[in-house]
């Protein structure tokens, strides 16, 4: 499938409700709730079995989700702001709660699940200058000076903050 163009539109959501999917170990997409269906553009059986890159916007640096899959995998929690882009090309943040979802019998992970709402505005515009950066960084660079960039503006923070508080701390500071 080709990707869509990218388009400088914003997808207004209602903040009443949640962005839902769920998916296997290896991150296909096997639940998509309603309204993922209705913001994407895409519908159930275009998404069901793909990876979430299908909504990934080219703003979006890489190092995030490096180390979002590197959270998960350990079996950890994590929340994210993520911009993504519909089929028709606009895009829509949002907070994301990634979960894990564990087998009830031998706790070995089955799979992830994804509630994402809206955030915002202050939050965004700080975490829009920061993935600027981050992408910047990567494309000149290359992804470990776009990890190590992040890194060192965590530490700036306080010296315990990980990637996986970064979100709750960006809201405390700023
Ligand atoms: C449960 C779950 C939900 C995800 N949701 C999104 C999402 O909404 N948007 C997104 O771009 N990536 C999402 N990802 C991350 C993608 O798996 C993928 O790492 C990302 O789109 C970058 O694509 P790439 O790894 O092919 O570069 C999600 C991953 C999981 C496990």
């Amino acid at each position: 499938m080709t990707k869509p163009t990218p388009l400088d539109e914003e997808i207004k959501l209602d903040p009443k409700r949640s962005i839902v999917s769920e998916t296997d170990a290896k991150g296909k997409i096997t639940f998509a709730n309603d309204y993922f269906i209705e913001i994407s553009g895409y519908s159930r059986e275009e998404l069901i079995g793909k990876p979430h890159s299908i909504v990934r916007h080219p703003d979006m640096p890489k190092v995030v989700f490096k180390l979002l899959w590197e959270t998960i995998k350990a079996g950890k929690n994590i929340n994210a702001v993520v911009k993504n882009m519909a089929k028709d090309g606009r895009y829509y943040w949002i907070f994301t709660e990634f979960e894990i979802r564990r087998d009830n019998d031998t706790q070995k992970i089955i799979g992830y699940h994804a509630s994402r709402k809206t955030i915002s505005k202050h939050v965004i515009e700080v975490i829009a200058k920061l993935y600027k950066k981050l992408l910047e960084i990567e494309k000149t660079q290359g992804i470990e000076a776009s990890e190590k960039y992040l890194v060192e503006f965590l530490k700036e923070k306080g010296d315990d903050i990980e990637f996986a508080d970064i979100m709750e701390e960006i809201h405390r500071f700023y």
